[in-house]
């Protein structure tokens, strides 16, 4: 009896590594993920490898936030506005109360997740440079300050939703935090302007590695950040 139990053990325990296995070879962590079309729209490309955040965010992660989670809302947006005559996101977003709660959610999370995979950087962090620099300074005090404060909003977001900083319609830096998929283009969002840095803190972003320790993977996140890109969005929308 003891040793049918012991066999037993062993085959499920083989079972399981097997298909951890077989998962693993389909899956190559270090390629740029293959283009991914639905109903004629291609989906946003992850422009670095499932591998290539590592070791602040793990390449399970990446895969599945971006596979799984991201995709999702990408094929859910396509379906909540079929048959609407929609071409652009940031008008949808920017006009969301006119919309239903599938479009709200889904085009939020599309769009919220091209912004978050934009602004890291594989090579790990650089800093902020020229305006953007100058702003930060004139706002915050400092750089560090910033941080600072965009760290405790989203260590202290309740529930699954996004710390952002945006550029308002005064041109002005503002930090905020949204819930859910909702972000500070929407017109039902008081605080409302341009994101240029979107933090995600749904537990999907981090649980695989960090569990329930949101605020290291926050730390982590910080030593991605590419500050040249977020330069550029910024005077791209002081421009305007
Ligand atoms: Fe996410």
């Amino acid at each position: 009896m003891k040793n049918s139990f012991i066999t037993l053990i062993i085959f499920i325990s083989l079972s399981i590594n097997s298909q951890a296995f077989s998962q693993n070879l389909v899956t190559d962590f270090s390629k740029i993920p293959t283009e991914f079309k639905y109903k004629d729209q291609v989906f946003y490309k992850l422009p670095y490898a499932y591998n290539a955040l590592e070791p602040y965010i793990d390449k399970e992660t990446v895969m599945f936030h971006y596979d799984k989670h991201h995709k999702a809302y990408f094929t859910k947006y396509l379906d909540a506005i079929e048959g609407k005559n929609i071409t652009d996101i940031e008008d949808v977003l920017k006009n969301i109360s006119k919309y239903s709660d599938a479009i709200r959610n889904n085009a939020g999370g599309y769009y919220n997740h091209i912004l978050y995979w934009q602004i890291m950087l594989p090579e790990g962090s650089n800093i902020p440079l020229g305006k953007l620099a100058n702003e930060i300074n004139k706002k915050f005090g400092s750089f560090e300050n910033m941080k600072k404060q965009i760290s405790d909003a989203a260590i202290t977001k309740f529930g699954s939703g996004w710390a952002w900083l945006s550029v308002n319609k005064n041109g002005d830096l503002f930090i905020s935090t949204t819930s859910n998929q909702d972000n500070p283009l929407m017109d039902i969002i008081s605080e409302n302007g341009n994101p240029i840095l979107g933090l995600d803190v749904w537990e999907h972003a981090y649980y695989l590695k960090y569990q329930n320790k949101r605020k290291d993977y926050i730390e982590n996140f910080w030593k991605l950040v590419n500050w040249d890109e977020i330069g550029k969005k910024y005077e791209n929308l002081i421009k305007k």
